[in-house]
């Protein structure tokens, strides 16, 4: 089964194909980063605008690089949620039109359940159940997995996803936009120690909250009169404080991430961990994580970093499923920028 994946629901214009939900054929990514970096963070407009543009020359190479035809196609499967609605809506819109002209059957996809299914796309896949970990820019939640279809969700932020802090530290520190690789780059020179940044564990809760991690990171560098904002990271005079401050601000998110998965693993009994979403491609966060998973005996999933960041493989590889269970998806399919999975 040859199913096209459409992601457009953030910053990045992605269209896949995958055959029977497990093999990428081909993974087109175009990223917006560029576009937005001289804002600090997403511009929705601009992204619409940038995936109108965009959608149609994605899809082509994506056929094009699998050596396919529209025809050829058993589905198309778009996200039509959670993210930014103007985005979304590109998406939708286009898989919908050629679903229309070519007959083709249209399935629509979570963009969470996306990246729960990112990890069926490795050699090594998962089995039934597991405790799935989603840390992107727009989410940060615990799901207990049973089978496709079957999530239930154990916790999630209560404010601020750890990716969007990230970001937001990124920003105050002049670092731009998007702040993740860049962060965890300087924390590899930096001391965790260094500074005693906050974790929010919040006993008997799976939830997450970053936002006063956030600020405490904006009154260190306040209390401490650093500057940084607006400067260009190469004319930095304070390179080691910011690489310590980097890493005591990544010691803090992964801390609290590690903790609370292992958690969620003790409650629901289970030895199995899927980790997604653009965070998963931290560094430390993996290194902790497989530390975890080799002290305690835990199987520990977390795809390849192309696959942790937003892709349209994962859209398909979720389609599929949908698409083998005959969960059409109608013309009148309507994108949401708020779902639960
Ligand atoms: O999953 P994703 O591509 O898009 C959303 O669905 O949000 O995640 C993007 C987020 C951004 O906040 C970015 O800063 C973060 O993932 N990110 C990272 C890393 N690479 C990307 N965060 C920490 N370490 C990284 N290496
Ligand atoms: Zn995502």
């Amino acid at each position: 089964m040859l199913i096209l994946g459409i992601d457009t629901s953030c910053d990045d214009t992605s269209a896949s194909v995958v055959e029977d939900g497990a093999k990428i054929i081909s993974n087109i990514i175009s990223n917006q980063a560029e576009i937005h970096k001289k804002y600090g963070g997403i511009v929705p407009e601009l992204a619409s605008r940038r995936h109108i543009e965009m959608i149609w020359p994605v899809v082509n190479e994506a056929l094009e690089v699998a050596c396919v035809k529209l025809e050829d196609l058993s589905g198309i499967a778009v996200c039509h949620g959670p993210g930014l609605i103007g985005s979304l809506l590109v998406g939708c819109s286009f898989a919908k039109a050629i679903c229309y002209s070519k007959q083709t059957p249209l399935v629509a996809v979570n963009h969470l359940e996306g990246h729960i299914f990112s990890s069926f796309l490795e050699e090594l896949k998962p089995s039934f159940p597991f405790i799935a970990l989603i840390v992107s820019g727009g989410h940060t939640c615990l799901y207990r997995v049973d089978g496709f279809g079957k999530y239930k969700e154990l916790g999630r932020t209560r404010d601020d996803a750890a990716g969007e802090a990230y970001d937001k530290v990124s920003k105050l520190l002049g670092l731009g936009y998007p702040g993740g690789p860049v962060i965890d780059k300087l924390s590899q020179d930096g001391n965790p120690k260094a500074i005693d940044f906050p974790r929010a564990y919040m006993p008997e809760s799976y939830d997450f909250s970053f936002s006063g991690l956030k600020t405490a990171v904006l009154n260190f560098v306040k209390h401490n009169e650093l500057h940084l904002k607006g400067k260009d990271l190469s004319r930095i005079t304070h390179h080691t404080l910011l690489n310590d401050i980097a890493a005591s601000f990544q010691a803090s998110v992964v801390d609290v991430l590690v903790r609370k998965t292992e958690w969620a693993m003790k409650k629901e009994r289970i030895k199995r961990v899927v980790i997604s979403g653009g965070v998963a491609a931290n560094i430390e966060l993996r290194n902790r994580m497989k530390k975890m998973g080799a002290e305690k005996e835990v199987e520990i999933f977390i795809p390849s970093v192309p696959l942790c960041t937003d892709n349209a493989a994962m859209i398909a590889a979720a389609g599929y499923h949908h698409l083998e269970s005959g969960n059409f998806a109608g013309l009148d399919l309507n994108p949401k920028a708020h779902m639960p999975l």
